[in-house]
Order: C-alpha cells, then sequence, then structure tokens
C-alpha cells in the first residue's frame, strides 16, 4: 500500500478529507480559541479534523512516520 516511508510511488498526503474541494483550507480565528489550549491534526487521519484526535499515534505506528499536531496555546502570563 502506498504511504510508507521509502516508498517510491506519489500518494496523497491527505487520504479522505473533503475530497470534493480543490484544497483544504480551515481557518481558526484565534479569539474563538477559549480554551487553554487547542491541538490541530497534521496527519490527515483525524475523524475530527482540523482538530487532532490522536489518530496519528496508528498512522505513526503503521507507517513508521512521526507526525503529530501543531498546539496553539494562550501565552503564560
Ligand atoms: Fe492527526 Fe493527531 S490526529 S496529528
Amino acid at each position: 500500500k502506498c504511504c510508507q516511508l521509502h516508498c517510491n510511488r506519489s500518494c496523497a498526503m491527505n487520504p479522505s478529507i473533503k475530497k470534493d474541494v480543490a484544497k483544504v483550507v480551515d481557518i481558526v480565528e484565534i479569539e474563538d480559541i477559549t480554551k487553554e489550549k487547542v491541538s490541530y491534526c497534521r496527519c490527515w487521519r483525524s475523524k475530527k479534523f482540523p482538530l487532532c484526535d490522536g489518530s496519528h499515534n496508528a498512522y505513526n505506528e503503521e507507517t513508521g512516520d512521526n507526525t503529530g499536531p501543531i498546539v496553539l496555546k494562550h501565552k503564560q502570563k
């Protein structure tokens, strides 16, 4: 299957999210982040995309990759 490390075939980074649009763009207003921190998916496997749901762990285990979320957090005062 595709998406293995050292794969010589080209493959899509995004396997299933919003495949009906030409480009997936998610805009989050910073003021709408009310929690102390929020994690956003960078592995394209989250069922809560664009939020991280931990699916990167299974993906990394399966592929040997090392992807993880980007975490936005409010600056400590
Ligand atoms: Fe994709 Fe966590 S689920 S980075």
